[in-house]
C-alpha cells in the first residue's frame, strides 16, 4: 500500500493540508499516511527545520504532500536554521528538479482574476520550473568590500546537464499539450541564460512537433498580464519560475488556486500549493485549500498511477466553484473547512 508523507508545516500549511487529507480519505483509496514536522514547527520542536526523521520519512514515502513553511519568528535565525531551508533541502536531497505549476482559470472565477474577464478566461498553461539549481543553490554569503562596505552575494549558474534535463521535460510537456514551448530567460544580460538558450535550441531538433519560442523574463512578466492565453508551456529557471508562477496565479484568480508537483526522474514527487504559509491569515480559517486539494490530485496522477481519482478531485473543485463556493481570496465568505466541505459534496 503506497505510503504518503504528510508534511503540513507552518501557518496555513496545516489548515489547507487537512482539507486535502479529507478529500483523499473520502476517495477510500488504499493509501497509508504518516505525518512529520517540518519548517518552523520542526525548528521549535527539535532545533532543526528538516529533522533527520522527516527527511527519512520523505525518502521512504511513495509521495509527499506538503503544506507550506515559513514563520516570521524565524526570519532572523541563521539561514541554515530557517523554515525555508526545509523545502529547499527536500527538493535538493530528493533530486526533485522539475516543478510543474499548472495555471488555468476555473470557469466562474473570471471575476476573481486581476485581469479583465475575457483576458483571464484564456489562461491555461503549465510553468515548468527548474528546482535544483540557479542562484538558489550557488555560493552565497556576506563579506566586506575593500572600501569597508558590507556586501551580500549569491552566485547564479547552470551547467548544461541541469538545463538539458529540465528542457527535455519542457518539450515533453508541450508535446502532450498544445505543442508550444516558450523558454524564458535573460540571455541579453546573463551568461547563465545564454547557456540555457543554447542548450534549449540544441535539444529542439529532437522535438520537431513542438513550436519553440524564446522570451526575455521581463517581457514575459508583461505578456502574462497582457495576454496569458498566448502561453501553452513555459520552461524557465528556478528564480524566474518562482516569480512568474505567483504572477500567473493572480491571472487565474488567486494564489490559493495553483497546485504544483516537484518531480525526480523516476516519478517520485512532492506535491504542494505554490503559495506560502500566509502568516497574515494563519489560524483564522480564511485560507483557500483548493491549491493543496489540487496538489493531491496531481499526486494521484503523477506518482500513484491513479488519473481517475485525480480527475474526480479536479471535477469536484470545478463544480464547487461553479456552484459559487468562494473563500475570501476569491471574493467569498467561506471558511477553509467550508470550502473543503463544498469540494467533498461534489466528489
Ligand atoms: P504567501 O504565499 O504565504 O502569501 C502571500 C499573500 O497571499 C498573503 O497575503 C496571503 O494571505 C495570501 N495567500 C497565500 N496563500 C493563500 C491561500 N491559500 N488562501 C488565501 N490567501 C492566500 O507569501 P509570503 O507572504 O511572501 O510568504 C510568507 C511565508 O511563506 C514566508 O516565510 C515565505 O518564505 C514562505 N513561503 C513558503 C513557501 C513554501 O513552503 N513552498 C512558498 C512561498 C512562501
Ligand atoms: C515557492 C517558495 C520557495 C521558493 C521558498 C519558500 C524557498 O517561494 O515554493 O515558490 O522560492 O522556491
Ligand atoms: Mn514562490
Amino acid at each position: 500500500m503506497p505510503l504518503i508523507a504528510i508534511l503540513a508545516g507552518d501557518g496555513i500549511g496545516p489548515e489547507v493540508t487537512a482539507e486535502a487529507r479529507r478529500v483523499l480519505d473520502a476517495l477510500s483509496l488504499d493509501l497509508t499516511f504518516e505525518e512529520a514536522l517540518v519548517g518552523g514547527a520542526a525548528y521549535h520542536a527539535t532545533g532543526h527545520p528538516l529533522p533527520p526523521e522527516t527527511l527519512d520519512l520523505a525518502r521512504r514515502a511513495d509521495a509527499i504532500l506538503f503544506g507550506a513553511v515559513g514563520d516570521p519568528s524565524c526570519d532572523t535565525l541563521e539561514r541554515a536554521l530557517r523554515p525555508e531551508q526545509a523545502i529547499l533541502g527536500l527538493r535538493k536531497e530528493l533530486t526533485l528538479f522539475a516543478n510543474l505549476r499548472p495555471a488555468k482559470l476555473f470557469p466562474g472565477l473570471e471575476d476573481a482574476s486581476a485581469l479583465r474577464p475575457e483576458v483571464a478566461a484564456a489562461i491555461d498553461m503549465v510553468i515548468v520550473r527548474e528546482l535544483n539549481g540557479d542562484v538558489y543553490f550557488g555560493e552565497k554569503g556576506m563579506r566586506t568590500t575593500p572600501a569597508g562596505l558590507r556586501e551580500g552575494y549569491d552566485v547564479m549558474s547552470y551547467d548544461e546537464a541541469e538545463v538539458t534535463r529540465i528542457a527535455h521535460l519542457g518539450f515533453q510537456t508541450a508535446a502532450k499539450r498544445g505543442g508550444k514551448l516558450c523558454s524564458v530567460d535573460k540571455a541579453n544580460v546573463l551568461e547563465t541564460s545564454q547557456l540555457w538558450r543554447d542548450v534549449v535550441i540544441e535539444l529542439s531538433a529532437q522535438y520537431p512537433q513542438v513550436a519553440l519560442s524564446h522570451m526575455y523574463v521581463d517581457n514575459c512578466a508583461m505578456q502574462l498580464v497582457r495576454n496569458p492565453g498566448q502561453f501553452d508551456v513555459i520552461v524557465t529557471g528556478n528564480l524566474f519560475g518562482d516569480i512568474l508562477s505567483d504572477q500567473a496565479s493572480m491571472c487565474a484568480g488567486s494564489i490559493g488556486m495553483l497546485p504544483s508537483a516537484s518531480l525526480d526522474s523516476a516519478g517520485k514527487g512532492l506535491y504542494e500549493p505554490i503559495h506560502g504559509s500566509a502568516p497574515d491569515i494563519a489560524g483564522q480559517g480564511k485560507a483557500n485549500p483548493c491549491a493543496t486539494i489540487l496538489s493531491a490530485a496531481m499526486m494521484l496522477r503523477h506518482s500513484l498511477g491513479n488519473p481517475g481519482a485525480a480527475d474526480r478531485i479536479e471535477a469536484a473543485v470545478g463544480k464547487a466553484l461553479i456552484g459559487g463556493a468562494r473563500t475570501p481570496d476569491l471574493g467569498g465568505t467561506l471558511s477553509t473547512v467550508a470550502m473543503g466541505d463544498a469540494v467533498l459534496a461534489h466528489l
